[in-house]
């Protein structure tokens, strides 16, 4: 019988969320934590999702396949994750591309990373109903990613791997609902300009810091962006905390990763002050997710 998997990883944003959706770029890369697909012949469609109740993304995707493709055949599809749906991780867009990666294999499509974005971003925005499609882009393409609004621009970025800490900061963020409120007010208030124009040129910078492996000054670049999100109003005292407390503890520097509202936060942090840094995040009550 046959049977394809597939799988797709997770992200962190390092510099530029929110300015990427008014048209500034952001960067972000892929993490070592994924999300699988398998897909095998059934006599009827069904869909085993282990970690969740229900997921749209895995029943839109496979809808979307079946009626883009006119492929026929039942099958099951089966999905399972190394990282949890609770922390911001992106693991809506790494399901949807790891499942449709996993049914072209099995229906035997050649997709180009290209064409599984934009297939997995139109299935990602029919549930969503907003946000840039970075977490899709990084979940087809891996790596490191420069990345403009809706796809506009996708670089791959060759930068060394980061010594980063990831922390969670006990707070699920509903993503949509802060873009969202974030959208309107932008539309009322226009001290939200600046901000996301001061962000896009971080982001710019940042680009050439990160290829040149100067973590220094990346570490100063996200402590920057991190000042500029709080100004949007995005973070929490959690988030603040857990970034002084990484700070103090010896990180080049350190930010919210993803929308803010909770979620996860993110310090560049050299090996060696990586214990005294993830024991600082701990005694703020984070939670270290990964150390890079
Ligand atoms: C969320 O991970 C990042 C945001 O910029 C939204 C998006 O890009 O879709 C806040």
């Amino acid at each position: 019988m046959k049977i394809t998997t597939a799988s797709a990883p997770g992200k962190l944003i390092l510099f530029g969320e929110h300015a990427v959706i008014y048209g500034y770029p952001c960067i972000g890369i892929a993490i070592s934590k994924r999300i699988s697909a398998t897909v095998q012949q059934a006599a009827r469609d069904k869909i085993i999702t282990p970690s969740v109740v229900k997921s749209p993304f895995v029943e839109e995707a496979l809808k979307y396949f079946r009626q883009k493709y006119k492929v026929v055949g039942q099958v099951l599809i089966t999905t399972n994750g190394d990282f949890s749906h609770h922390v911001g991780l992106g693991s809506s867009s790494a399901v949807t591309v790891a499942v449709i990666k996993a049914l072209s294999q099995f229906f035997n499509i050649k997709l180009s990373s290209r064409e599984v974005f934009d297939i997995s971003y139109k299935i990602v925005l029919s549930i969503q109903k907003v946000g840039s499609g970075f977490d899709v882009a990084v979940a087809a393409y891996g790596g490191a990613l420069y990345f403009k609004n809706g796809g506009g621009v996708i670089e791959q970025l060759s930068i060394s791997q980061l010594p980063l800490i990831i922390g969670y900061s006990g707070t699920k963020a509903d993503t949509a609902t802060i873009v969202k409120k974030i959208s309107q007010e932008y539309k009322k208030n226009t001290r939200f300009a600046p901000i996301f124009s001061s962000i896009g040129n971080i982001v710019d910078t940042a680009k050439n810091t990160l290829v040149e492996g100067n973590f220094e000054k990346a570490g100063k670049l996200m402590t920057e962006n991190h000042r500029l999100l709080q100004e949007l109003g995005v973070s929490t005292k959690k988030l603040n905390e857990m970034v002084e407390a990484a700070i103090s503890a010896g990180a080049y520097g350190g930010k919210l990763s993803g929308a803010g509202g909770g979620d996860c936060m993110i310090a560049l942090v050299e090996r060696d002050k990586q214990n005294s840094v993830m024991a600082a995040i701990q005694k703020v009550g984070g939670e270290i997710v990964s150390a890079l």
